[in-house]
């Protein structure tokens, strides 16, 4: 039987992120350090076998319809297609669920083929600048040709939709919104800017680093006119369509326009904890739960009470916000 798994404020969670490992072949400012990452060890991060009894768990008892593989990279995870294979093959009452991940893009074209023949439908890749220099600046990596590459074989793997994932932040790359537009519009794939949030590992964070909505909308009307496509109900991002046809962007408002009321999103840390939010401060401890023997429904009866805790917002523009005390990559996108 499922039943719906609501929050205190009458949100219904349909969608579970699960990172899969906090390591990555990347080294964005806006998500680590350069050096001195504290990876994880091996036995304190989630077995395939235990990733896929927990998603089991949410899309059994409580009707998740979508899960989404993010990291650090998920792609460094070996074996990954496995890990894929177990959980296309879940189906809920809504039937099978929508498989996604978030990348950086620089191995997919090596692995694109085979995650898509293990049943990933869908990928979102990072891509924050077409210009070399500056995305080894930003990624501290000289990859842009890898991951525009990467991009190609996505697409060619026949993930539908592919969406760039595009963080603006002040004086970096926001000269580069119209030109990262014109790439979408060029190659087919929806560009989604992110309005950058203070979970950067060297808390380099401030407001006035945020490009707002209101400002990439303006950027990208002035050249390509766009018009709102429709509410966005729990989806994270705004959608725009080209007057002219060519496509569409959306844009991910979390700091200016806070989406906090429609969210349907919970989280599973790669060593197993369970967060409601981001920016979440507690942490729930699902893998030692697992590992202590407990049965299907006392793990259930966990995740009713971290649910139960959801917060109905996340207060980043409030002098009382308290950043988390991890990153990005440890939190999963
Ligand atoms: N603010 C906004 N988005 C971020 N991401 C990583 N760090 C930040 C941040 N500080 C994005 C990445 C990726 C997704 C997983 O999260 O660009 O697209
Ligand atoms: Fe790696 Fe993604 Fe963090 Fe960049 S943002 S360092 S690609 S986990």
């Amino acid at each position: 039987m499922t039943t719906d798994l609501t929050d205190s404020y009458g949100r219904t969670i349909k969608d579970l992120r699960i990172s899969i490992t906090d390591r990555c072949n990347f080294r964005c400012t806006y998500c680590m350090p350069e050096e001195g990452m504290k990876w994880l060890p091996r036995s304190e991060v989630m077995t395939f076998e235990e990733i896929e009894r927990l998603a089991r768990i949410f899309v059994g008892h409580y009707g998740v319809t979508g899960i989404r593989l993010t990291g650090g990279e998920p792609t460094v995870r070996a074996h990954l297609p496995v890990l894929v294979q177990k959980l296309a093959g879940i189906s809920g009452e809504a039937g099978p669920i929508d498989l996604s991940m978030t990348t950086n893009g620089a191995t997919m074209r090596l692995v694109a083929e085979s995650l898509r023949e293990a049943g990933l439908k869908r990928v979102n890749i990072s891509l924050d600048t077409l210009d070399r220099e500056k995305f080894l600046r930003m990624t501290r990596r000289d990859e842009l040709e890898r991951v525009l590459d990467g991009i190609e074989a996505a697409k060619q793997a026949g993930f539908d939709p592919v969406k760039i994932n595009a963080v603006v932040q002040r004086d970096v790359n926001e000269n580069e919104i119209v030109d990262l537009a014109t790439y979408g519009r060029e190659h087919g794939v929806e560009v989604r800017f992110i309005e950058f949030m203070p979970l950067d590992a060297e808390g380099h964070w401030m407001n006035d680093k945020v490009v707002g909505q209101d400002e990439i909308v303006a950027a990208i009307n002035a050249v390509y006119p766009i018009e709102q496509v429709r509410a966005r109900g729990a989806a994270p991002a705004d959608r725009f369509r080209y007057l002219d046809g060519a496509g569409v962007i959306g844009v991910i408002p979390s700091v200016t326009k806070p989406f906090c009321g429609n969210c349907d999103r919970v989280r599973l840390t790669a060593e197993g904890d369970f967060r409601t939010c981001l920016f979440a401060t507690d942490e729930f401890d699902l893998l030692s739960a697992l590992r202590a023997g407990e049965t299907d429904d006392q793990v259930a009866a966990r995740i009713e009470a971290a649910v139960s805790t959801k917060w109905a917002g996340h207060r980043i523009n409030q002098v009382n916000f308290i950043r988390p005390g991890k990153s990005m990559s440890q939190l999963g996108g």
